[in-house]
């Protein structure tokens, strides 16, 4: 009997599920838990869960403050316009510009605020696409991006990244599976589950193919803040190539019928960002704040319009009180931003600092590591089973984050996330890894 069938035959429901979701994977991080209960916790082994990304900080007490004040006020009561408030959506462009250079295009007008970056990038894909287009996205996979476009019936078109490549997706392997059907292409960078963070040339080469191809580049940005080196903005793509070049200064992008002319910085000749980009955001990582559901969308003002009539029926405004407490305090947050940062990289450095030999590091970044488990031939949702149940330790495996079926050269890949433990328990997850090769009794890669 199918998954699915089995649900049903266990309902009291008197109507049906639709297929639409019962097509679509189920949430994977149930599973884990499923798992982690059948851990026999005691006080000196504690269950150590480093399977979701959530912030392990609370919000900064300037913030909370803010908010109490504005979540008990009546005026904070009604209903935003769909894009959010018109403060927030300013203060986020001065943010922007203070992490994409103080040049950016960027203005409020581009800008609408979303009760999380998921329903962000849920708008969005239903403002550019319906049932039978296709979206390209690179495996491993966000999974809420993937059950979103399973749930709209529109088609996932998978473009692999391998652990050589640092999970790096390729721009002309891309460009192979673009068809009169595909709408879109989604990066996530740095990205969930790999950690691999996209070179600005690497965004420029995607954005150049989307703008020949005439799709939407949506670039998932929620994990920006924690760029180690931000001397560089992530990339340069909310610059526009518009003033006049040479022609000297110009090369072409080979093996395409009709070459694109781009300029140095990789970017097309007539590049005009908000022609081709969608920016997402969260602010649930990088402000600590996700039960509280703000994220936006950057967008052409072209666009804004379409997506409103999304946004009026998917959320009518993002909730107001967070949103007015941001927009109070966002710039006195840059302090606790770029600890939250520090703190972050510190832990990335003591996760391979103390991450037993035999474990292999594909990417780090972010709030993730994506690692190598060290049993040959055993999958990898085999062992994350083992490790929640017997040494306490939940991770989760890549097969979450990619097609049901096999051959994704992923099998042996685990997710871990270094944001929800603090130093001394991401040290405690590495000795339980380095326990669980003793004990486990399967035959070890060399
Ligand atoms: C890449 C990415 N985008 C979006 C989200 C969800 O963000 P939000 O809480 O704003 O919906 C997450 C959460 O894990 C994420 O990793």
């Amino acid at each position: 009997m199918s998954i699915n069938r089995f649900y049903r035959s266990m309902s009291t429901l008197r109507f049906r599920i639709s297929k639409a979701v019962e097509g679509t994977s189920k949430p994977p991080i149930p599973q884990a838990y499923a798992w982690a209960s059948n851990y026999k916790e005691t006080p000196t082994r504690p269950l150590l869960d480093v399977s979701q990304g959530v912030p392990g900080v609370p919000p900064p007490k300037l913030f909370l403050d803010e908010l109490a004040r504005t979540s008990s006020s009546p005026t904070s009561c009604g209903y935003v316009p769909n894009v959010g408030e018109p403060a927030l959506r300013q203060a986020i462009v001065q943010e922007m510009k203070i992490a994409y250079g103080k040049n950016a295009d960027i203005s409020p007008d581009d800008i609408a605020i979303t009760a999380g970056c998921n329903l962000a990038f849920s708008a969005a894909i239903m403002t550019i696409a319906e049932r039978g287009d296709q979206v390209i996205l690179p495996v491993p996979w966000y999974f809420n991006n993937e059950m979103t476009l399973s749930m709209l019936g529109i088609e996932t078109v998978c473009l692999p990244t391998s652990p050589d490549a640092g999970f790096l997706p390729s721009a002309e392997e891309c460009s192979k599976l673009i068809t009169p059907k595909t709408k879109a292409i989604v990066l996530v960078s740095p990205n969930n589950p790999t950690g691999a963070i996209y070179p600005a040339s690497l965004l420029a080469e995607f954005a150049a193919l989307a703008h020949k191809y005439q799709i939407a580049l949506i670039i998932d940005e929620t994990y920006h803040d924690f760029i180690p080196d931000d001397s560089l903005p992530p990339h340069n793509l909310f610059f526009s190539t518009t003033a006049p070049s040479t022609n000297s200064n110009l090369i072409s992008i080979q093996s395409h019928d009709s070459p694109t002319r781009i300029s140095p910085q990789g970017l097309p000749e007539d590049w005009s960002w908000r022609n081709t980009l969608i920016h997402i955001f969260s602010f649930s990582k990088s402000y600590c704040i996700p039960g509280h559901r703000v994220g936006l969308v950057c967008a052409s003002p072209d666009l804004i319009p379409s997506l409103n009539i999304a946004l009026d029926n998917l959320q009518i405004c993002a909730p107001r009180p967070p949103q007015l407490a941001l927009s109070a305090v966002l710039p006195l947050l840059r302090p606790f931003v770029r600890k939250n940062k520090e703190d972050l990289l510190h832990r990335h450095k003591i996760f391979k600092e103390h991450l037993p030999a035999g474990w292999d590091i594909g990417a780090q970044g972010g709030y993730f590591a994506f690692v190598k488990h060290p049993w040959k031939g055993v999958k990898s949702e085999v062992v994350c089973k083992r490790l929640a149940e017997e040494i306490g330790v939940v991770c989760l495996p890549a097969s979450f984050f990619g097609p049901a079926s096999s051959g994704t050269g992923l099998e042996r890949w685990v997710r871990f996330s270094v944001a929800n433990v603090d130093d001394e328990k991401l040290k405690l997850v590495c000795l339980r890894l380095k326990e669980a090769m003793d004990v486990f009794g399967w035959e070890l890669e060399n």
